[in-house]
């Protein structure tokens, strides 16, 4: 079964060797900004999923992961300006120095919402990781302390990014155009 649909076209963005690459590096500086530390990994379901599964074993160093999810899109692409936790840690992160692994940033208001969480927390440092940012204009002012990709302000899919639940499992970034419709 092809993966797209009738109405829908997948233009590729970025390509899997290129995504490698960049994750390989992103993760040669965890391990030199936290050289002689333990880390612990936290990312979001279910989108970042594939970039921390492939980020994790680039590491070179002790390191634990926990995930949290939250819902803001539902079966839109545009988000709903509002952002709840659906699933909680499992463990602490009282006294470890963390970083916050994301699939996209695009208002802010989804790390936003998580750093407020996890800093009450007491966790030693918090730090985000995020493979794509948008080039769109928050809503909240973030500054990840890893970023992959920037992009331009079009709806992405693949590589843990869906579009109501589907594509997640494309090797390549397509922004997906909608036929009939314009580009989002
Ligand atoms: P923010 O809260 O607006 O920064 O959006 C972050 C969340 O929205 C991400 O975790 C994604 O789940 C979703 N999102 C934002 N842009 C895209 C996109 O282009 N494709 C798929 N999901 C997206
Ligand atoms: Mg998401």
């Amino acid at each position: 079964m092809k993966a797209e649909r009738d109405n829908e076209r997948l233009r590729v963005l970025l390509r899997r060797r290129t995504i490698e690459r960049r994750i390989r590096q992103m993760a040669r500086e965890m391990t030199a900004d936290f050289r002689g530390e333990r880390l612990h990994l936290i990312g979001v379901l279910k989108g970042a999923s594939i970039f921390l599964s492939d980020l994790i074993r680039e590491i070179r160093l002790e390191v634990s992961l926990d995930f949290i999810a939250v819902a803001s899109y539902g079966q839109s692409t545009r988000s709903s300006g509002q952002v709840r936790l659906t699933k909680d840690l499992d463990n602490s992160i009282e006294g470890l120095h963390t970083i916050l692994v994301e699939d996209i940033l695009d208002t802010g208001l989804t790390i936003a919402y998580l750093q407020r969480v996890l800093l009450q927390r007491n966790p030693r440092s918090l730090r985000v990781a995020t493979l794509l940012s948008k080039t769109a204009p928050r809503v909240k002012e973030i500054r990840p302390d890893y970023v992959g990709f920037e992009i331009p302000n079009e709806f992405v899919v693949g590589y843990g990014l869906d579009f109501a639940e589907r594509y997640r499992n494309l090797r390549d970034i397509c922004v997906l155009q909608l036929r009939g419709g314009r580009e989002r």
